[in-house]
């Protein structure tokens, strides 16, 4: 489980965090260990801690439409997708068939695959076809950084009075803090945090959960 530990954790850290946080099932650890062995890439996936972080808070708003915006191969969706009440669906965008076809496995293994949606397009496109309404309920951004303002902009008008939308990475291992910065994500995240905080048409605080998680919500 090498690279899943938060950059703000020591290990000896972690492993407590870790200790105080819903263990992980079978399904999990195999998809774990499956992502692990496509090697550094296996560190996009969202650390077990976090996941039931996201698990509390969709058990808590209880979406009956959810979005996640980059799904690699399904942590973070299956833990969304078994939260969700009753009836309620989760969205889910990517552009990669491979790490996705991973995560499908894992739904089915879970016994939720039946209340997930997967479209492989840039996740712009499905977003900008959903329906102007207010009905996305629940949001996770974890895809390209450069597309976050992008994806937040198609979201937002679009959430629901109690919505949230949790953004992963906010604090890219603390490279936000790189004033003079050229690297294309890290600015994308400094634009994109700056953005929100001056946003008056939401109210968010940035957690340092993770790589830091912005947690919004319309005012
Ligand atoms: C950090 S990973 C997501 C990790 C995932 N949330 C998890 O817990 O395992 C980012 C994902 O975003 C996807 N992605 C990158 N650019 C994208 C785009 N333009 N549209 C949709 N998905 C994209 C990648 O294919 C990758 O699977």
């Amino acid at each position: 489980m090498a690279g899943h530990r938060s950059f703000f954790l020591d290990e000896d850290l972690d492993a407590y965090v870790q200790a105080h946080s819903p263990p992980v099932d079978d399904v999990q650890r195999s998809l774990i260990e499956e992502t692990d062995s496509l090697g550094p890439v296996a560190r996009m996936q969202v650390a077990p801690d976090q996941a039931a972080f996201l698990a509390l808070l969709v058990a808590a708003v209880r979406p009956k439409f959810a979005v996640e915006v980059g799904t690699f191969t399904g942590f973070s969706s299956l833990a969304i997708a078994r939260a969700l009440p009753e009836g309620g669906r989760l969205l889910c965008c990517d552009i990669s068939t491979e790490w996705t076809d991973i995560a499908r496995r894992h739904w089915s293994m879970a016994g939720v695959d039946d209340r997930i949606d997967l479209v492989i397009a840039p996740a712009i496109e499905t977003l900008q076809a959903l329906p102007d309404a207010r009905h996305v309920d629940f949001a996770f951004l974890d895809a390209d950084k450069a597309g976050y303002l992008a994806y937040y902009e198609e979201l937002v008008p679009r959430m629901s009075p109690h919505g949230i939308i949790a953004v992963d990475n906010v604090l890219w291992s603390g490279r936000v803090l790189d004033a003079g910065t050229e690297d294309t994500d890290t600015v994308a995240l400094q634009e994109f945090n700056d953005h929100v905080m001056a946003d008056d048409r939401v109210t968010s605080v940035l957690l340092s959960v993770g790589d830091g998680v912005n947690l919004i919500r319309p005012a």
